[in-house]
Formats: structure tokens, C-alpha cells, sequence
């Protein structure tokens, strides 16, 4: 079996319900259910004996050796993490705390069990770290996109906190010989999104009648990969990846976020018109500070030696999104409450509009 950390939130519950789909190996699944994570996202799975699900912290180093010793996972896919950009500017502790500090005890405890291993098990384990391309900073328009050589260059407190956990991953390997690889991924997007980041704020935002916020000239760059195009690489990547390798994965999908709510407000109007455009909604707000211009990803690598490309288009993954979330009204519903609702009061409220 496998133990998949962050197993309840965007990534890490679309890998467990993909895994499951394709193979019959049992996963458990750690998760602390902080604001991001959602039992929901695996409602399908309850009575499923392969899925174990366990509530609690990646920092809880007894209670992470004790699950390696009960279950004597193969594999380790360490998801667990503090994700948006926003939260990190607002309030940076959590991100040092799980994403830094919690890596670091993930990795003591893997390297503990990994020591107990027979020879056989031990050429068999894998600590699988999901990581992203946010830590290589932010690129010029004419910029070449990122290799795995690019230089470290994180711009934000959450991916400082996600390149010092690379880091250490990488040292793991180097001094441990801890089997480890690691995953470097652009923004994803599609199912089970929680509507804080762009792409399920902005379809939320626009049924509910409410302004479409984008931040600045809304010329930033990011490159979209859907979610189960990510979940499909991670696999490749656990199974044939290259000790104490870095993959970069992207789906080659550039575009400003202006162009990416431009094509949510017109597969809205196809999809649930409404008395006007949705374009009609969209406003431009104060820019996040040190907002990082551009992302892009060379995704050579994994495709070269791990033949792994992206299935879907831009296209059909943006329409698949708005499709799910239409019919998915009732998750969405739940997650908007509480918490939430203090987020976007937090984020939004003092925002002002501004003239692109
Ligand atoms: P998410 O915020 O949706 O989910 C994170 C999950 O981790 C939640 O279920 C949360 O409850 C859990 N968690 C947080 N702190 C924990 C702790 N201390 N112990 C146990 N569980 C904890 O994040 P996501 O978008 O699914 O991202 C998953 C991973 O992929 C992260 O490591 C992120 O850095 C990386 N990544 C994300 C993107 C993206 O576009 N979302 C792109 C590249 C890489
Ligand atoms: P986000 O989804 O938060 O991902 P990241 O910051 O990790 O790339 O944001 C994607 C882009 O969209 C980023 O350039 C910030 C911008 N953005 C907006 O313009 N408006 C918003 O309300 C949000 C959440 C993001």
C-alpha cells in the first residue's frame, strides 16, 4: 500500500480517487482537514476497504512512525501542504510550520522506517514530493520556460516555504540515501478546486452574480495543467522516476489570467446563460503584492524519459471544470461557509477597483 499525505484537498484527493480507479493497491490517507482539506472529496470511497483515512498532522512525528509500522507503505506521496499565495501574505506561520517543519518530520520518520526495511523493500520505496514551479521565481516575457536547472529564485513566504522543503528532500537523498523524487508542478486546475484559487473563485463568483476580482492588469502568466493530467504524472514518476531527481510538469498551456477569465465568463454564457455576459462582471482590483509576472514550465523531461504528456487541452479541461462545477452546486455550497466566508472578507473586502 501507499501513504498519501494532503490526501483530502484539491490534488491529493483527485490522486487518491485516480490511484483507486487503476489499481486495487490500498492507500491511507493522512490528513489534518485544515480549512482546505474536505471529507467530501472522497465520499465515494466510504465503504471502499482500499481507503484508509487517518485525521491528522504530517508534524505529529509518533503518529507518522506508528502508521509506517502498522501499514509498511511502499511509498510515501507527501501532498500535505499550506497552497495559497493570499493566505501566505496574509499570514506566513502555517506555511513555514507544515510546509517546512512538517517535511522535515515526514522525512525523519521516512528515513526511520526506510532503515527498518528489508533490501528487497528498501529498492522498492518511494518518497514522492509534490512540489511546484513557484519556487524558481518569476520569469520575464522573452524568458526561456523553467528546466529542473533553473535556479531557485521563490518570491512569495508560501513558495519560500515550498523550495526550502525541495530542499530538503534533495539533501535527504544526498546524505540519507533516502529513495526520494520529486515533482515540480505549474497551476492546476479542475475538479474539487477550492474556490479560493483563481479558476473556482472565478466560476463561483460568477453564478453568484458577484464581481469577478482580477488582480492588476490581469497580464500574469501562468501554465494551466488539469488536475488529472498532474495525478497521471505523479504516477509515472513514482513508478519509473529516477532516484534524487527533480520532473517539471506543465501542460505547455500559457495564458494571462485576463484570457483565462475570458474563457470562464464565455463557457458560462454557453453553459448557464444568464441575462447578460458574465465579462460583464469582471473587475479590477488592487494587485497582490510582489505578484509574480510569469510561470512556465519546459516539460521535456518528463515526457523524454518518462513518456508522460498531458491528456487534455486547455480546452476541453477548462469546459470539463465548468461542467463538474455545474453539476456539482452542493460542494460548492458547503465549502462557502464559515471560513471561508472570513477568507474573502479577509481578501476582498478591503480591496479597492482600479483602472486596468
Ligand atoms: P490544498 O490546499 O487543496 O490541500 C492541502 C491539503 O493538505 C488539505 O487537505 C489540508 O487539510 C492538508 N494539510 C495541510 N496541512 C497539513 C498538515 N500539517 N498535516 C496533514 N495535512 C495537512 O492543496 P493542493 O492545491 O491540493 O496542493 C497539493 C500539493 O501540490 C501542495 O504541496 C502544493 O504545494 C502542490 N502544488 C499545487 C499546485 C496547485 O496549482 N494547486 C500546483 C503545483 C503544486
Ligand atoms: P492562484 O489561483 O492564487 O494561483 P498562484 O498564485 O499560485 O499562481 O492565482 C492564479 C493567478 O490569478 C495569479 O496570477 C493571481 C491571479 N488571481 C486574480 O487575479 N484574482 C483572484 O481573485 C485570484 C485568487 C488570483
Amino acid at each position: 500500500m501507499i501513504l498519501v499525505t494532503g490526501g483530502a484537498g484539491f490534488i491529493g484527493s483527485n490522486f487518491v480517487l485516480d490511484w483507486l480507479a487503476s489499481s486495487d493497491e490500498p492507500v491511507i490517507n493522512l490528513d489534518k482537514l485544515t480549512y482546505a482539506g474536505n471529507p467530501d472529496n472522497f465520499a465515494s470511497l466510504a465503504n471502499d476497504p482500499r481507503h484508509h483515512f487517518v485525521h491528522g498532522d504530517i508534524c505529529d512525528r509518533e503518529l507518522v512512525a506508528g502508521l509506517l509500522k502498522q501499514y509498511q507503505p511502499r511509498a510515501i506521496v507527501h501532498f500535505a501542504a499550506e497552497s495559497h499565495v493570499d493566505r501566505s501574505i496574509h499570514g506566513p506561520a502555517d506555511f513555514i510550520r507544515t510546509n517546512i517543519d512538517g517535511t522535515f518530520s515526514l522525512l525523519e520518520a521516512a528515513r526511520a522506517y526506510f532503515e527498518t526495511l528489508s533490501d528487497t523493500l528498501r529498492a522498492q520505496f518511494r518518497f514522492l514530493h509534490v512540489s511546484t514551479d513557484e519556487v524558481f521565481g518569476s520569469l520575464g516575457p522573452d524568458d526561456a520556460p523553467f528546466t529542473e536547472t533553473t535556479p531557485y529564485a521563490p518570491n512569495s513566504p508560501y513558495s519560500a516555504s515550498k523550495a526550502a522543503s525541495d530542499q530538503l528532500v534533495r539533501a535527504w537523498f544526498h546524505t540519507y540515501g533516502l529513495p526520494v523524487v520529486t515533482g515540480n508542478c505549474s497551476n492546476n486546475y479542475g475538479p474539487l478546486q477550492f474556490p479560493e484559487k483563481l479558476i473556482p473563485l472565478i466560476i463561483a463568483n460568477a453564478l453568484a452574480g458577484k464581481p469577478l476580482p482580477v488582480y492588476g492588469d490581469g497580464q500574469q502568466v501562468r501554465d494551466w495543467l488539469y488536475v488529472g493530467d498532474h495525478c497521471a504524472a505523479l504516477r509515472r514518476v513514482l513508478a519509473d522516476g529516477r532516484l534524487g531527481e527533480t520532473y517539471n510538469i506543465g501542460g505547455w498551456n500559457e495564458k494571462a489570467n485576463l484570457d483565462v477569465v475570458h474563457t470562464l465568463c464565455d463557457l458560462l454564457d454557453e453553459l448557464a446563460p444568464a441575462t447578460q455576459s458574465y465579462r460583464q462582471q469582471i473587475k479590477f482590483v488592487t494587485d497582490r503584492p510582489g505578484h509574480d509576472r510569469r510561470y512556465a514550465i519546459d516539460a521535456r523531461k518528463i515526457e523524454r524519459e518518462l513518456g508522460w504528456k498531458p491528456a487534455e487541452t486547455f480546452e476541453t479541461g477548462m469546459r470539463k471544470t465548468v461542467q463538474w462545477t455545474l453539476a456539482n452546486q452542493d460542494w460548492v455550497r458547503k465549502v462557502q461557509s464559515g471560513e471561508y466566508l472570513q477568507w474573502i472578507d479577509r481578501q476582498y473586502g478591503q480591496q479597492k477597483e482600479v483602472n486596468a
